[in-house]
């Protein structure tokens, strides 16, 4: 698969999630769904421009990749805690290997902040929506429905 096919699958599932969203009654699952819904978000803005439907803007990338990295540091926190509800898609794995769980969160949050610095033209985009979208399916392949 090319990064373009891992972008634009990444988007769709952004897409449905937030419909998803409504009527989660726990919280705690409401907001680590939020936290994600935020990190798809920023992704969005870099494959939009990636896909030249946004005009290309440097310091726009290297700020939606910085907010992926601080949105990433937040992950096990949000996580820690085995919440549940009908809404969710976390599978119980998380509780049993969270060791595992956050460090695949902490490899989102180095390459993010890697590219939040490191992003210089448009062809940066593609290698970076590469490199993010294999980092979020590491995790989403084992620890999500
Ligand atoms: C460390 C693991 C991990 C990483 C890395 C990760 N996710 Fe997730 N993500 C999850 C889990 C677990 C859920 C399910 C949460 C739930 O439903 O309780 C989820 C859910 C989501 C959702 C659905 C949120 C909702 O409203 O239900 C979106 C969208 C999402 N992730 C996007 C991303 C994107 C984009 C990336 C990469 C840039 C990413 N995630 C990286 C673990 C991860």
């Amino acid at each position: 698969m090319n990064n373009r096919c891992i972008a634009a699958g990444v988007i769709l599932a952004t897409a449905t999630a937030a419909l998803a969203h409504q009527g989660v009654q726990n919280p705690a699952v409401k907001a680590r769904m939020d936290g994600m819904s935020a990190i798809a978000e920023n992704l969005k803005t870099l494959g939009m421009m990636a896909r030249g439907a946004t005009k290309f803007d440097a310091e726009a990338a290297k700020g939606a990749a910085a907010a992926i990295a601080t949105h990433a540091s937040t992950v096990p926190g949000l996580f820690e805690a085995n919440e549940t509800d009908p809404m969710s898609e976390a599978k119980p794995a998380i509780w049993t290997n969270f060791e595992d769980f956050s460090a695949k969160a902490s490899e989102l949050e180095s390459i993010a902040a890697g590219l939040s610095t490191s992003i210089m033209t448009p062809e940066d985009l593609g290698p970076a929506m590469g490199s993010l979208g294999a980092s979020c399916k590491s995790c989403h392949s084992i620890y999500r429905e």
